[in-house]
């Protein structure tokens, strides 16, 4: 029996994206028309029931943050999609922009209706510029249509969506250096408190969800709150985009509901990554993206959900999966994951700015055969002064796959303080 559900991604690639009738023909609207007879705490509740931890990658949860929004009082609130996507080898976002655009619109509308909202934003990365100009052409047709603009469905309620593109930085994706990115100010985290449902984009209250978040929300409206957190597990509600890659024999983007398949499904299963391409071993898993944690084999039965995950050292984070395998050194990739923080932080607060350097100096020092045993302590309290005193989550994060490694496969790092790693200093036929 197929473990892959078809809810979120039931239109992708049945329909042509930018066709308001086409998405009508496959239930589209129907939410939000349901949505504008409701009364907006209802809607809340619905969004408090389906415990829908927000799908960009902190997993906080969606109905918690609309109800305080709801609660703070000033006018106007605006509601911002972040479609930055960075997470290297996250690409379920794309899915949705690109194949199933106006389930994005339609949560967004319904967003706004709850927070008598005029104006919405969405932020798309800068390398999806095709997307972005055929986003705008959704928009125009919903506009046509009377699903956007002026009296949406004749409810007297208005709304519009603008299009902001970013430019290329990882950091943009953080909520409030996006916000600070489309104010047309250098796109740095601010320091928090206040928090942005206080002061949020142009200093007014405000809503920021990733694209999958918003794009659940006309199935929460649908199908009622309880039904879709019967899809996932307990306290982890729905189902889950999963973009798998890197050596799997499948790269693509799978549906699943959370806690009804465990990692060994998505790594092996044909419906899912299919296993290890070229009949190669497993060596590891990045979950997360590149500021998530990395698994191993022997963790491969732990359910994907958020609370058997978590008691792993595990989680969900942006959805990515990305697979490597044998031939891939541990100390390598670390090494590449820091090169990817030292290149992406954003310089203003010392630990995320020096901490990536230092952190890279001593890998590379495992790298060469160099390091000794004083070495784990440096990068052990590193790592803990990161998470604790960066400023944002790019600081925060930065050596959370180290953690995992330095925790499960510390083996490793002595074999190359002896000079050893079957990767990088293989042996010869002699054992030399
Ligand atoms: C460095 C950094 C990059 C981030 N990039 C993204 C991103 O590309 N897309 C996204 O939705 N969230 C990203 N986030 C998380 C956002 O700050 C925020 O939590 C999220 O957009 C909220 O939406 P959600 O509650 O629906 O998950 C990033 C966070 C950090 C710290
Ligand atoms: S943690 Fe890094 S990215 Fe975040 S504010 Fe500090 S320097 Fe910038």
């Amino acid at each position: 029996m197929s473990k892959s559900l078809s809810l979120l991604s039931k239109r992708a690639g049945k329909i042509n994206p930018q066709s308001v009738e086409d998405y009508v023909s496959m239930g589209g609207f129907s939410a939000l028309k349901k949505a504008l007879t409701m009364e907006k705490m209802e809607i809340i509740n619905e969004m408090l029931d389906a415990n829908l931890l927000g799908r960009g990658g902190a997993a906080y949860p969606a109905g918690k943050k609309w109800k305080q929004l709801y609660n703070i009082e000033g006018e106007p609130k605006y509601i911002v999609c972040n479609a930055d996507e960075g997470e290297p080898g996250t690409f379920k976002d794309k899915l949705l922009l690109k194949d199933d655009p106006m389930s994005i619109i339609e949560g967004m509308i319904i967003a706004g209706y709850v927070f008598n909202s005029q104006d919405g934003y969405i932020y798309i990365r800068g390398e999806y510029r095709i997307i972005q100009e055929k986003f705008k052409e959704s928009l125009e047709a919903c506009e046509k249509a009377g699903y956007l603009g002026d009296n949406i469905c004749n409810s007297g309620y208005s709304f519009r969506i603008h299009v902001v593109s970013g430019a290329g930085a990882y950091v943009c994706g953080e909520n409030s250096g996006l916000l600070n990115s489309i104010e047309s100010k250098t796109g740095r985290p601010r320091v928090k408190p206040p928090h942005l449902a206080e002061v949020g984009l142009f200093s007014k209250p405000t809503l920021v969800n990733n694209v999958e978040s918003f794009a659940d929300v006309p199935l929460i409206v649908e199908m009622g709150g309880k039904a879709f957190a019967e899809l996932g597990s307990e306290g982890d509600g729905g189902s889950k985009l999963v973009s798998i890659c890197g050596n799997s024999v499948n790269r693509k983007v799978v549906e699943v509901g959370l806690g009804h398949v465990t990692l060994r499904d998505l790594i092996y299963d044909e419906e899912f990554g299919g296993g290890i391409a070229d009949g190669k071993e497993l060596k590891f898993y990045h979950l997360g993206g590149q500021s998530g944690p990395i698994g191993f084999p022997e963790q491969l039965d732990t359910p994907y959900t958020a609370k058997a995950l978590k008691k792993e050292g595990l989680s969900v984070g942006s959805g990515a999966l990305v697979v490597l395998d044998e031939d891939m050194c541990i100390i390598d990739y670390l090494l590449k994951v820091c090169e990817f923080f030292i290149h992406e932080s954003c310089g203003k607060c010392t630990p995320c700015r020096e901490g990536n350097r230092h952190v890279h100096n001593i890998l590379t020092k495992f790298a060469k055969g160099t390091a000794t045993e004083e070495d784990f302590e440096r990068l052990e309290r590193l790592s803990a002064t990161m998470a604790l005193a960066s400023s944002c989550g790019l600081g925060q994060a930065a050596c959370t796959a180290l953690d995992s490694c330095l925790k499960h496969r510390r083996a490793e790092f002595e074999a190359h303080m002896r000079g050893e790693c079957p990767v990088c200093f293989p042996k010869d036929k002699e054992g030399k």
